[in-house]
C-alpha cells in the first residue's frame, strides 16, 4: 500500500494542503489506489512544537514512505532563530532534499493559454500559452559546499560540484527532453566559474548518449534576458541549484502567478518529494485566498512519477485545466476587475470537475 507523508508546514502550507489531499483522496478512490497518509511535522510548526524544525521521526517517516507532499516552511516569526540551521529553510527543506538524495528538481511552468492576461508579458509572447521545463540541481552548488559561514565581517559560500552529480541531472535532463520536444538548454557561468566550466563540459559528455536530442548552451544572465525576451524558444532548461532557484521564479511568473507552478524532487528511485514552488506567503496565510493549485499539481506529479498513475495524474491536471476554463480565479491569477474564489472554493472546484470528467469517461 503506497504511503505518503504529508507535511503541511507554515503559512498558508496548511490551507493549500489541504486541498490537495482532498483532490489525492478522491482520485485514489476512483483509480483503485490503495493509498494511507500520515501527518507529520515540519518548519517552524516542528520547531513551536519539538525545538526542531526537522525533527528525527518526521524524517524517518519520510525515509520510509512512497512521497511525501508538502505544503510551505518559514516566516518572519522564525527568520531570526539562531543558530541559522534551526530556522526552516536551511533545518528543514535543505536537510530533507539532501538526506533523502532528492537531487533532481522538476519545476514544469506551464501557462495556460486562458491565464495569458495574467501573465507579465505582453499578450503576444504568449497567447499560444508557455509550456517549459525547468531541471535544477538540487543537492549541490552554493546552498551546501563548505566552508560556509559568516565571522567577524567575512562571510563564505563554496560552490562545489563533482562530475558524477552533473552527470546524474544530466541524465534526467536528457531524457525529460527525449520525452518532449527533444532540445535541451544547459545554463551556467562558464565565462566565470570554473564549476560551470565543469558543468557544461560534463553536460556536453552525456550529450553523446543522446543524439537525437539537441542541447545548447546558455549564459545565466542571456537565459535570464531570453525568459522574458521570447520564452517560446525554450523546452527543457537543466541547471546548477541557485541558477535554478532564480530561473525558475523568473519562469513561474511568466506562467501567471508561482501560484501556479508546482515541483517535483526526485532521487535514484521512485521516491520523490512535492511541493509548490512558492513559499508560505505569511501575508496571506490564514485569509482562505492562497491559490491551492500549484500544490495540487504537485500532487499530480506525486502520482505520476511515485505511484506510476499517470491516468489519475493526467486525471487530476485536466481538472484544473477545466476550472481555469471556467474562469475560476484565485487574486494572484485574476485579470482586474475579475471576480476571485477563495482557496476552498478553487479546491472544491477541481474536485467537482475531477468527478465530473470521470462519471464522463
Ligand atoms: C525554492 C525555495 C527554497 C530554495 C528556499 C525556501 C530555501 O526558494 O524551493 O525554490 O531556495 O530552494
Ligand atoms: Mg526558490
Amino acid at each position: 500500500m503506497p504511503k505518503i507523508i504529508v507535511l503541511a508546514g507554515d503559512g498558508i502550507g496548511p490551507e493549500i494542503v489541504a486541498e490537495a489531499v482532498k483532490i489525492l483522496d478522491c482520485v485514489a478512490d476512483r483509480f483503485e489506489i490503495d493509498l494511507q497518509t500520515e501527518e507529520a511535522l515540519v518548519g517552524g510548526a516542528a520547531y513551536d512544537a519539538t525545538g526542531h524544525p526537522l525533527p528525527p521521526e518526521t524524517l524517518e517517516l519520510c525515509r520510509n514512505s512512497d512521497a511525501v507532499l508538502l505544503g510551505a516552511v518559514g516566516g518572519p516569526r522564525y527568520d531570526a532563530i539562531e543558530p541559522p540551521e534551526l530556522r526552516p529553510e536551511r533545518g528543514a527543506l535543505l536537510p530533507l532534499r539532501k538526506h533523502l538524495g532528492l537531487y533532481a528538481n522538476l519545476r514544469p511552468a506551464i501557462l495556460y493559454p486562458v491565464l495569458a492576461g495574467a501573465s507579465s508579458l505582453r499578450a503576444d509572447l504568449v497567447t499560444e500559452g508557455l509550456d517549459i521545463l525547468v531541471v535544477r540541481e538540487l543537492t549541490g552548488g552554493l546552498y551546501f559546499g563548505q566552508p560556509k559561514e559568516n565571522k567577524n565581517g567575512r562571510a563564505v559560500d563554496t560552490c562545489v560540484y563533482t562530475k558524477p552529480e552533473i552527470e546524474r541531472i544530466a541524465h534526467r535532463a536528457f531524457l525529460a527532453a527525449r520525452s518532449r520536444s527533444k532540445r535541451l538548454c544547459s545554463v551556467d557561468k562558464a565565462n566565470v566559474l570554473e564549476t560551470s566550466r565543469l558543468w557544461r563540459a560534463t553536460v556536453h559528455e552525456v550529450a553523446e548518449q543522446y543524439p537525437d536530442v539537441e542541447l545548447s548552451d546558455m549564459l545565466v544572465d542571456n537565459c535570464a534576458m531570453q525568459l522574458v525576451r521570447d520564452p517560446r524558444q525554450f523546452d527543457v532548461i537543466v541547471t546548477e541549484n541557485l541558477f535554478g532557484d532564480i530561473l525558475s521564479d523568473e519562469a513561474a511568473m511568466l506562467t501567471g502567478s508561482l501560484g501556479m507552478l508546482p515541483s517535483a524532487s526526485l532521487g535514484q528511485g521512485t521516491f520523490g518529494l512535492y511541493e509548490p514552488c512558492h513559499g508560505s506567503a505569511p501575508d496571506i496565510a490564514g485569509k482562505g485566498v492562497a491559490n491551492p493549485l500549484a500544490t495540487i499539481l504537485s500532487a499530480a506529479m506525486l502520482l505520476r512519477y511515485s505511484l506510476d498513475c499517470e491516468d489519475a495524474a493526467a486525471a487530476v491536471e485536466q481538472a484544473v485545466a477545466d476550472v481555469l476554463a471556467d474562469g475560476l480565479r484565485t487574486p494572484d491569477i485574476a485579470a482586474a476587475g475579475e471576480a476571485t474564489v477563495g482557496t476552498r472554493e478553487m479546491g472544491e472546484a477541481v474536485l467537482d470537475a475531477l468527478t465530473m470528467d470521470m462519471a464522463r469517461d
